[in-house]
């Protein structure tokens, strides 16, 4: 089998970057719809709100970076236009929204398909012996699945 600069198995790598974009595309359509809430956000809890999904998409566009720049660094292209996302992305866009519960649902759920997608390149990066890949989604599914826990005690689940 073909090996690629880095020592990589070239079409497990080229899989690898195609499952990479895919999740990319998740992160922008959830990063944009978190500044939705952010903006829109209404109400009694509306101060604390507005800064926890601050917080949140600051996060997400650190990890959009590192995600984009782990496609490059294995020889591919990251995704980066939104007609793409849109085509990709598995989450919705969500407008509109200012009930911070409903926000906050919508975080939630949105983290459920990042978390298992990412658990899907984990696996797959395993098998393509890709180290960096591979601890990069573990470092996110141990701190997101940490965030769930903390969201989903707010909605008093
Ligand atoms: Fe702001």
């Amino acid at each position: 089998m073909a090996k690629n600069f880095i020592g990589l198995d070239t079409e497990k790598t080229e899989q690898l970057a195609s499952a990479l974009n895919d999740l990319l595309s998740n992160y922008q359509i959830f990063y944009m719809n978190v500044r939705g809430y952010h903006w829109n956000i209404k109400g009694d809890n509306f101060f604390e709100l507005h800064v926890k999904f601050e917080e949140l998409y600051d996060d997400l566009l650190l990890k959009i970076d590192e995600i984009a720049e782990r496609v490059l660094t294995l020889g591919h292209r990251p995704a980066h236009a939104y007609s793409t996302y849109m085509e990709k992305s598995e989450i919705p866009e969500r407008k509109d929204v200012s009930d911070g519960k409903e926000a906050m649902g919508n975080i939630v759920e949105s983290f459920g398909k990042i978390i298992s997608k990412q658990r899907e390149l984990l696996n797959m990066a395993g098998d393509a012996d890709d180290e960096g890949t591979n601890a990069l989604m573990s470092d996110y599914i141990s701190e997101q699945e940490k965030t769930v826990w903390m969201y989903r005690s707010y909605l008093g689940q």
